[in-house]
């Protein structure tokens, strides 16, 4: 499994890479107005940080502006993923920009046709927001496992990205499924490796270490 990190804040990308976790990151326009530093600064600053895809959104609505929109993105480095909503225009400009080998992770994915869609124009990545189907009662594990095995049925090359990740359970259910990606905010991503037995043991460890004889 890849992890991305869902991020705009380069301290914390930077603090994951030095974990040797760090394959990717995904940004959005409601991570970046949480970060001081201007976005035209901020984004190639992440893309040299980040030895993989760093996702950053299209804002325009017409496959006339997502294009032009979407091409000067890429253009800020070549580990650039635009990030397009699945609309039909965004699939139009999907076709077009996959057609010039650029990179599109589809976002706000919420059902099953949305991401086989996606994938039949050529997207790279598909984006299911689980957390945000979680909130209002629907299952979005399922959502997972039904876009997994209809890529798989299809042989189709799309990645899943896992998005809107709450907690850990979400990243080990992802896994078990074979998700190809999962991507975590800074805080769910320190708990990965969090356990109150491996904290106990090393208190423990340190303790009787201190009676050693040397
Ligand atoms: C994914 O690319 C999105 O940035 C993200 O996972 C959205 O998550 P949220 O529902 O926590 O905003």
């Amino acid at each position: 499994m890849k992890f991305f990190l869902d991020t705009a804040n380069l301290a914390e990308i930077r603090e994951v890479a030095g974990w040797g976790m760090l394959d990717g990151v995904t940004t959005n326009p409601s991570l970046a107005a949480k970060e001081s530093q201007p976005f035209d600064e901020l984004i190639p600053a992440i893309c040299a940080v980040v030895p993989g895809p760093v996702s950053v959104e299209c804002v325009s609505e017409t496959a006339d502006r997502i294009v032009p929109e979407a091409r000067a993105l890429a253009k800020i480095a070549p580990n650039i993923a635009v990030k397009i909503p699945i609309t039909l225009e965004g699939l139009k400009a999907t076709k077009i920009l996959a057609g010039e080998g650029i990179m599109v992770n589809t976002t706000l994915i919420f059902s099953p046709t949305q991401a086989l869609f996606a994938a039949k124009a050529g997207a790279r990545f598909v984006s299911p927001f689980i957390g945000r189907l979680d909130d209002v009662s629907q299952e979005g594990m399922g959502l997972i496992q039904e876009i997994a095995t209809i890529f798989e049925n299809y042989r189709l090359a799309t990645e899943i990205i896992v998005a809107s990740i709450r907690h850990p359970r979400h990243v080990v259910d992802a896994a078990l499924i074979g998700a190809d990606i999962c991507t975590i905010p800074f805080s769910v991503m320190a708990k990965l490796v969090q356990h109150p037995l491996t904290d106990i043991g090393i208190e423990r460890f340190l303790k009787d270490w201190g009676k050693v004889k040397k």
